[in-house]
């Protein structure tokens, strides 16, 4: 990364980032240090993989390791809308880090603000100028959706990963962990008047990493690429049990090269998405609506950009390739 380039990085748009800091989020922070091709305004952190507190100290030490510390790391919701918190632990260990998060030290501090209010300062300081990566639950977003209600003009895009359209759910029948974790955030999210692109995991669950990919991890020196390799060895100890692979997918990293680079997306659909808030069962679930119907009963709602493919050699490749560029 060149230093160069201003304190959160990269030449390019202005991002805020906002995620549950745990194994792939981290892959996803470290991939867009490395490539440099954005600039890190600010990060927010949200219950999901761990407490929001302790995302926040992993998402200050990643980007300590990513030599970005004047990056300002915001606390954000420690639980969901109308639901109790729960954490992903089996996947993510208790600290979000697979045991790898480092105790945080005096002179890195999250900053006072809440995550969702210093995203829409930084939205009303740069109108049309930011773009947000959600890589969590959905919930500071909707809060500053509530906050700022102007929020979707101010914003220029918002890149979500989450929500299963064909693909089984990963944490029910039908459900993705991110918009499961927070159903009420992400139904307001996804039917607000702004342009967001949901990577699905139809996409992400086809981004699983190679023998080989894994050994060029393996041969990582640097100290951020050893951080995140012991973490990635728990994550691939729980796909190895859980589905019988040793590898694991790239859900988060996936939605932040769709950032970067649209046309990585190889299947998109635009279509209305809400969230069902109320089935016994689908409580969670996307639910979009597929129908081409043009008279009455048409769909209606915002437009959502789903991803539901990716050229999955090139996000793997861009993605290692990106972690392993910070040195
Ligand atoms: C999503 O859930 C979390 O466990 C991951 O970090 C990712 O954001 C995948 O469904
Ligand atoms: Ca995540």
């Amino acid at each position: 990364m060149n230093q160069a380039m201003g304190a959160g990085g990269g030449a390019g748009q202005r991002v805020v980032l906002d995620g549950d800091y745990g194994i792939d989020d981290a892959l996803a922070l470290l991939y867009l240090a490395g490539t440099g091709a954005v600039q890190i305004c600010a990060v927010g952190t949200v219950h999901g993989n761990t407490g929001a507190v302790q995302a926040a100290h992993n998402a200050l030490h990643l980007l300590g390791l990513a030599g970005l510390p004047g990056v300002p790391v915001a606390v954000g919701a420690h639980r969901p809308l109308a639901q109790a918190v729960k954490y992903s632990s089996l996947v993510h260990g208790d600290d979000g880090m697979g045991g790898q998060a480092v105790p945080p030290t005096p002179d890195r501090r999250p900053v006072v603000e809440s995550a969702a209010e210093q995203l829409v300062r930084i939205a009303r300081a740069h109108p049309g100028e930011c773009s947000v990566l959600a890589t969590g639950p959905l919930t500071n977003l909707a809060l500053a959706l509530q906050l700022e209600p102007e929020l979707p003009r101010l914003v220029s895009r918002v890149v979500v990963m989450g929500g299963a359209v064909v693909e089984p759910g990963n944490v029910s029948p039908l459900g993705e962990a991110n918009v499961v974790h927070d159903p009420e955030a992400a139904d307001l999210v996804l039917s607000a008047d702004w342009p967001v692109t949901l990577v699905t995991v139809d996409a992400t669950m086809r981004t699983w990493l190679e023998p080989s990919d894994l050994a060029r991890l393996e041969a990582v020196t640097s100290p951020a690429g050893v951080f995140v390799r012991d973490a990635l060895r728990h994550y691939v100890r729980f796909y190895d049990e859980h589905y019988g692979r040793r590898s694991c997918p790239l859900h988060d990293p996936t939605a932040a090269v769709v950032l970067v680079d649209p046309t990585a997306a190889t299947e998109v659909l635009t279509r209305p998405v809400r969230v069902e808030l109320r089935g016994e069962h689908t409580r969670g679930t996307t639910v979009v609506d597929r129908r081409d119907n043009r008279g009455p009963g048409r769909p209606e709602g915002t437009a959502v950009r789903l991803v539901l493919g990716v050229d999955r050699d090139r996000v793997v490749r861009e993605v290692l390739d990106g972690v392993l560029a910070v040195s």
